[in-house]
This record gives structure tokens, sequence and C-alpha cells, in this order.
């Protein structure tokens, strides 16, 4: 026994030397790194980061650091890595303009699983070349010609899913009326029945993203594999269909951006594969799930607290619709002219981003602002980090859509859709649906907010799949029209 014990202390003593020798000598390798803590080992902060969001308060992480750092740039560890938070427009300024330089993107590998993008079936380049023929497809150029037929949607989206009822849970409706759009203008899959058959599977896709990644039968890891299969797999058929439909004359080619992707080549003359189709309309679907319903909720939310903001906006929406000949849809012009709209939804996004931050990864040893950051560790920008902060809006919790107005915020400062090369290729899309929204739901409602102070949770480790718990539950919805 005593051997045993003896053995025991030999084995804690080894175990605490190697570990100081470890920590200090990486400590010294990896340099000046910036200030800040690691926390427990694996988890490192993450409770603290989810905890905040949870809590309603997903800037409180940033905000209590920058003020115990003193600094736009500290050290944590997160989703099981050392990593390193940048603040402030200047961070966001070198991250963004150092992409595939110093920094690249990286998510957490049950996303890479789960959602097996190029990168994995054909090489970095041919990744990259990919990525850069993406914006062909979403610039504004391109989308004009779906205006009207997002109007056409949106109309009978509030028709079915609004109009006739006494209260709305507002969250899952408004990602009914993204999804619906999504799959019309992606791949001409309309009809609601045939919607819903891809609405489940999504939904246990987006679930599963960044769940732990077991992967046994009934995790959501394992569910969220099965499903984005069954996703990838009908979508190569829509393709190979279409393929024949174009070649026959049975489909045009401006029909929606399948068209549009199998009829566009690159600057050599070469076309996407149908694998690799599948791969980009699967990360549009996914990326634009559930950001801009997040936003359009959060638009209805806002509405409903400021009635001077909703005047605004029904003021410039009704002028729009009494310029129109009945039964005309909404075209370019008419999105031009919504400006003080898309103020109302910048200033939403600026004070409720649909998406958080975003990772990186270091591809090589670099110095930021005098510290080290080691190669491999993953960084992470917040978009808190400059919309909640009064050195670049001025009494940053005040609801004010004249920010935008002029030449708008500071370069780095609003960054709700990132910026640099990965900037979201669904910008333009986005700007277009949120609006088509806006003038249906103030053209046609009045509401208030059932739960007066209802908490917006939000769950920063899904991603992709902000969390209102609750939604938005409105009463009184009255019908104007
Ligand atoms: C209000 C709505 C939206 C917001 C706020 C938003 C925001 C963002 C942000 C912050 C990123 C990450 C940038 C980074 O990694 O630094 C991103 C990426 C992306 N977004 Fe959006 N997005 C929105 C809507 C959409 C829509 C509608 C689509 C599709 C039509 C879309 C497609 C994508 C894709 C494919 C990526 C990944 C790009 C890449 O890997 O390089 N997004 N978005």
């Amino acid at each position: 026994m005593e051997t045993f014990y003896a053995s025991l202390l030999g084995f804690f003593i080894l175990f605490v030397t190697l570990s100081f020798h470890f920590l200090f000598y990486r400590q010294k390798t990896v340099g000046n790194l910036p200030p800040g803590r690691t926390g427990f080992p694996m988890v490192g902060e993450s409770l603290e980061f989810l905890s905040t969001g949870w809590k309603g308060h997903p800037e409180k992480f940033i905000f209590d650091r920058i003020a115990k750092y003193s600094s736009y740039v500290f050290r944590t560890s997160l989703l099981g890595s050392p990593a390193v938070v940048f603040c402030g427009a200047a961070g966001n300024k070198f991250l963004f303009s150092n992409e595939n330089k110093l920094v690249q993107a990286w998510w957490p590998s049950s996303v890479d699983k789960i959602f097996p993008s190029s990168t994995q079936t054909s090489s970095k380049e041919e990744a990259i070349r990919l990525r850069k023929m993406l914006p062909n497809f979403l610039k504004a150029e391109a989308l004009q010609r779906y205006i009207g037929i997002m109007d056409e949607i949106a109309q009978r989206h509030f028709a079915t899913d609004w109009e006739n009822k006494a209260q709305v849970v507002t969250f899952p409706l408004t990602k009914r009326y993204t999804f619906w759009l999504a799959c019309r203008l992606f791949v001409s899959v309309e009809d609601p029945k045939q919607v819903a058959k891809f609405e489940d599977p999504f939904g246990v896709l987006a679930a599963g993203l960044l769940s732990i990644p077991i992967d046994l039968p009934g995790t959501p890891f394992n569910r969220a594999i099965k499903a984005s299969n069954f996703i990838r797999t009908e979508l190569v058929a829509i393709i190979k269909q279409r393929k024949l439909d174009l070649a026959e004359g049975k489909a045009s080619p401006t029909q929606d951006i399948l068209s549009h992707m199998l009829l566009t080549s690159d600057e050599n003359g070469k076309f996407m594969h149908e694998a690799d189709i599948a791969d980009k309309i699967l990360g549009l679907l996914v990326g634009g799930h559930d950001t801009a319903s997040s936003s359009c909720a959060s638009i209805v939310k806002f509405l409903a607290e400021l009635p001077e903001v909703y005047e605004g906006v029904y003021k410039e929406q009704m002028a729009i619709a009494k310029s129109k000949a009945p039964g005309e849809l909404l075209n370019w012009d008419d999105i031009q002219k919504m400006k003080y709209s898309w103020n109302v939804a910048c200033e939403v996004m600026r004070l409720a981003p649909p998406l958080q931050g975003a990772f990186r990864e270091a591809i090589n040893d670099f110095t930021y602002n005098g510290f080290s950051i080691p190669k491999g560790w993953k960084i992470y920008w917040s978009a808190h980090s400059t919309h909640r902060n009064a050195e670049f809006f001025p009494e940053p919790l005040k609801f004010d859509p004249s920010r935008f107005e002029g030449s708008g915020p500071a370069p780095y400062t609003f960054v709700p859709f990132g910026g640099g090369p990965r900037m979201c290729p669904g910008k333009e899309y986005a700007r277009l649906e949120i609006l088509v929204f806006m003038h249906h739901l103030v053209r046609r409602f009045k509401w208030e907010k059932m739960i007066p102070n209802e908490k917006i949770i939000v769950d920063p480790c899904q991603i992709l799949k902000k969390v209102f718990q609750s939604g938005f539950t409105l009463t009184r919805l009255r019908q104007d029209i």
C-alpha cells in the first residue's frame, strides 16, 4: 500500500512539474501574449461567454474584459481553443484586411463535418475561386429581377401566416418567410408543401451545427449530418433536373440563382460542378437561415416599442404603396426610396446584430498592438465591441436611425455583415428581403408586445441559430388595409 501511495505522489509531483514546465515554457516561447485569462482547462471561458448571451447581455463578456484589461485585445479560451478577442474599429480593420494573409476563417469541427464545404471536396485554391464567384449571384444587379418575386411571396406569407390572427409569435414566422423566399429564389421550390419538406431537416441541421461532435445514433450531431446529407441529395437531384430542363428550354436562365450558377463560368471559362453548386446553395441556405429572419423579428420588436419610428416607416412605405397601380409589384426604384426604413433596419442590426461575431485562425505567428498572437490560435471579432461602444456610437443604447444618414458610421464600426473578403455575400439579398418584409408589415398592421419586458436570449454558441426563446408575442393585430 505504501508503495502505491508513494508512486501516486510521485506521479502527482511529476504531473505538476510538467504542467508548470509546459505552462512557463509555452509562455516563454509564445512571447508577450495579450492580457487576459484562459479559465478552466478545456472549457476555458466558454461558459462565461455563453451565459452572458443566455442572460440577454451578450456584449457583457466583451465589455467586462475591455474594462479589466484596458485594452482592445484580450486573451481567453473558447470552444476548447486558446483564443484572442480583437475589439474596436482598429481590431476589425486589422482582421478584415489580413484575411488569408495572417488569418483565415475558422469554424468548430462540428460545422465542417455537418456542412462539408468545398474546402473538403476541392483544393484550397478551388474553394477560394468558388467563394469569389458567390458575389456574382448575389450582387444588386443580379438580384433586381427578383424583387417582384419577393413581393409576391411576402404577400402570400402575410396572407397565410399573419392575417386574421389575434396574436402571433414572430420569430418562427419570420423564419418561415425567409426560408420560403430562399427556396423560391435559390432553386424555384415554391409550393409550401415542398418547402416544408426541406424545412424540418433544415431545422435539424441548424440545431446540430455547433453541438458536441459525437457521431452516435440519436445525437444532435448525428441527426444534423443525416439532415445535411438528405438536403444535399435533394439539391443534386434538383440540379440534374434543371440541367435537362435548361437544355430543353423548359426552364429559364433567369428564373433563380441555380440557373444563374449553372450558366455562369469563371474568368477561365470554367463552369461549376454539380457538387460545388449543391455546396454553395446549401451554404447560402445555412448563411441566410436565421440571420435575416432574426433582423425581421427584431424590427417587429423595436417598432412595437418606438411608435415615432413606426410612424416614420409607415409614412415612407405608404407613400410608395400609394404610388403603385393596383396589383403592381415592388421594383428596384421603390427599394431605393426606402431610405428611412433601411436606416431603421441598420439601427436594429447595430443594437441586435443577428451574428454576434465570427472566428478566425492565425495562419502564422504575428504581432498585434505589441502582443504576440501564436499560429493556430483562434481570433474572435465581436460586432458589439464597436456597435455598443460610446467611442463610435455616442449614447450607444439610444435608438437613433439618423446615425445612418449621410456618410453614416465611420469605417469598420458598423459591421453586422463582417468586412473584407469574407464579408457576408448575402448582404444585398438580406437588404431586399428585409425591406420587402417591412413594407408589408407596416402597410397591414399595428401591434403591441404581449410580454412588455420580454428578455431576448442570444446563444452565441449556436452562431447560425440565434435563439429568441419565446419569440415576440404580439397582440391586437389590426388590419389597416
Ligand atoms: C441580416 C442578415 C445577415 C447578416 C447580419 C449576416 C451576417 C454575416 C456575417 C457576420 C458573416 C460572417 C463574416 C465573417 O466570417 O467575418 C456572414 C457570412 C455568410 N453569410 Fe451572411 N448575413 C446575413 C444574411 C445572409 C443571407 C440572406 C445569406 C444568403 C443569401 C448569407 C450568406 C452568407 C454566407 C454564405 C456566409 C459565409 C461566407 C464565407 O464563408 O466566406 N447571409 N454573414
